[in-house]
């Protein structure tokens, strides 16, 4: 770990080991139903596919979430109070804790995100706007740890904040681990404030992943050109079909990938054979009920305090306490 004392912040680097893309990819397209992990979704292009999908009328999550923690920031820091040490896994651009930053007046924020330039760009622009508030930035991959600096090991008002609904992306089981993760960090007394994409009517789900302008269409089969970009493959994107549904007995949206035709790729050395209509299975986003997601938590010994749904019951923020 390397510790960086720059103008305004105080950046940790803890130096993420890239992931394995090649390794990541051949294993997923040997299993018998193919698989691509959605992490690679995000290179340039995917995330501007990501922020423009952000801005659709179909999709409601962000500007719900958003409009939720502006409308009840003074509630939320109510709930959670004052002076806390704010840690955000995943902060991306930081955009979302500006809607609390005025009421919750955390005493420090630690943002954390693998991506370095993305990461200091952020939490510098935060620092600069924020003049009154410590930030310490976290270089790091939070799936594989969430370390914090041993200055701030000690503070006992830790807070996890994560917005998006980024849980959904888990399997069930993983999000219990991840919630575990949250918990050794935060330990007994402090908390968890999280955005959580509500169950609601089929059709409303189905138009969020499926735009009319064909966004999502575009950040699904972007990973592929990402691939051929990237590893040498010789994927012929326009081959592959976009596909989302809503799997009500699992309680998740599935995206894949349909193969058009039958056909032949090649990954380097590696070949792949695909049927028509065969699918590869790109991601899955599960909706909860605010009871479900509650038992969940459970699981990771949080207790649900307060949450707050927008009203048409779309999208929730959940404010849980570790007993
Ligand atoms: C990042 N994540 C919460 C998004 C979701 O809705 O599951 C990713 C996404 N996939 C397609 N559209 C958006």
């Amino acid at each position: 770990m390397t510790v960086t004392e720059l103008e305004n912040i105080r950046f940790y680097d803890y130096h993420p080991k890239p992931a394995d893309i090649h390794a990541d990819i051949i294993h997923g397209l040997n299993r018998t139903q193919k698989q691509l992990p959605p992490k690679y979704f995000y290179d340039h292009r995917g995330s501007q596919l990501f922020d423009a999908i952000c801005t659709l009328p179909e999709y409601y999550q962000t500007r719900t979430e958003s409009a939720i923690l502006q409308q009840n920031a003074i509630a939320i820091s109510e709930c959670i109070g004052k002076d806390v040490l704010l840690i955000e896994p995943g902060s991306g651009s930081s955009h979302k804790v500006r809607l609390l930053l005025d009421e919750l007046r955390p005493e420090v924020y630690l943002p954390m995100d693998i991506s370095r330039q993305h990461l200091l760009q952020a939490a510098q622009s935060v620092s600069d706007d924020y003049p009154w508030l410590e930030v310490c930035a976290g270089c790091v991959d939070f799936t594989e740890q969430m370390p914090i600096p041993n200055y701030l090991a000690e503070c006992d008002n830790k807070v996890v904040f994560f917005p998006g609904s980024s849980i959904g992306n888990f399997e069930p089981r993983d999000a219990v681990g991840f919630l575990c993760d949250v918990a050794a960090l935060v330990r007994p007394g402090g908390g968890l404030l999280i955005g959580v994409d509500l169950k609601k009517e089929h059709h409303i789900l189905h138009a969020a992943y499926n735009d009319a302008q064909g966004i999502t269409a575009d950040f699904n089969v972007n990973l592929l050109a990402r691939i051929n970009r990237e590893l040498s493959a010789d994927f012929i994107p326009e081959n592959f079909s976009h596909h989302a549904f809503y799997n009500s007995e699992l309680g998740r949206i599935e995206m894949h990938l349909l193969s058009n035709t039958e056909q032949q790729v090649s990954i380097d050395t590696d070949t792949f054979i695909f049927q028509q209509g065969e699918s590869i299975h790109t991601e899955n986003s599960y909706k909860y009920t605010v009871e479900e997601f509650a038992e969940l938590a459970a699981c990771a010994g949080f207790r649900l305090q307060q949450y707050w749904i927008d009203p048409n019951g779309l999208f929730s923020v959940q404010y849980y306490s570790l007993l």
